[in-house]
């Protein structure tokens, strides 16, 4: 078991979680098992994530790109992210479990979307731990919505010029309110971002494993903690400076 310093916990951890169809395919079986199996993944990092005192979880469902896969897997995958949401409501509560989505939520199904909105509607009063789903996302289609807002509001002399900087451009983005990613997990041996939280991951630490999703788990989630844990942060700053050694 991983040793890991409750004190030195990343606050938001965001997760590419790739390899279902891989995980599948060695077992003979259909690319639609995969991903069931990986919504049991799913639960055991919310899980997990929640015990340890993590404040925010993104993990990246669906991406905008991948409306383009076989239909039959496009509505297996609404089908589940639907079952996953009446399902685990309940558990939601229990923990105190906020859940929020970020994407372009009106291309979602409109069954599943009304499920999401009802769901993040029940939970808004949790506040133990976001669980923040990437649905319909890109991380590009983020970043043109954000300047959108801006180009809009500047029109309407609401903003001005001057104000723009770093912080208030991520107040226009779909994550506004929530901090970056301190810790980037990708799964089953890919080394991407894959258009996942463009802005948001400049100084997030990366986490790349060969695990696939689907055998991903609580192990596998505290080995990824205690070796962010043993980086040394420095935001752009000497090893010095961010030791106190420096002004
Ligand atoms: C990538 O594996 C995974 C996805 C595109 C979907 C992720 C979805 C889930 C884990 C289940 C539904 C989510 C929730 C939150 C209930 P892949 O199919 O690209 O794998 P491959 O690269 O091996 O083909």
């Amino acid at each position: 078991m991983e040793e890991i310093d409750k004190e030195k916990l990343p606050r938001h951890i965001a997760i590419i979680m790739d390899g279902n169809g891989r995980w599948a395919k060695k077992k003979n079986l259909n690319r639609i098992s995969g991903h069931m199996k990986g919504v049991d993944a799913v639960r055991e990092v919310v899980t997990a994530c929640r015990e340890l005192g993590i404040k925010v979880l993104t993990l990246y469902a669906f991406s905008i790109e991948n409306w383009q896969r076989p239909k039959e897997e496009v509505d297996a995958l609404m089908g589940l992210l639907k079952e996953y949401l009446l399902r685990e409501c309940e558990e939601m509560l229990k923990n105190n479990i906020r859940l929020f989505a970020i994407g372009r939520l009106e291309d979602l199904p409109t069954d599943v979307r009304e499920t999401l909105e009802a769901t993040i509607q029940k939970t808004e009063k949790c506040d133990g731990m976001i669980l923040n789903l990437a649905l319909s996302y890109g991380g590009r289609s983020e970043i043109l919505h954000a300047v959108c807002g801006i180009i809009s509001d500047l029109k309407k002399g609401i903003l001005k010029e001057e104000e723009i900087d770093p912080l208030l451009f991520s107040n226009y983005l779909w994550t506004r309110g929530l901090p970056d990613p301190d810790l980037l997990i990708r799964t089953s041996g890919e080394y991407r971002v894959s258009n996942f939280l463009l802005y948001q991951i400049a100084y997030t630490e990366l986490y790349l494993t060969e695990t696939l999703w689907p055998d991903f788990n609580r192990e596998e989630l505290l080995k990824a903690i205690a070796d962010y844990q043993s980086r040394e942060r420095r935001f752009g700053l000497t090893s010095e400076q961010i030791n106190g050694l420096e002004v």
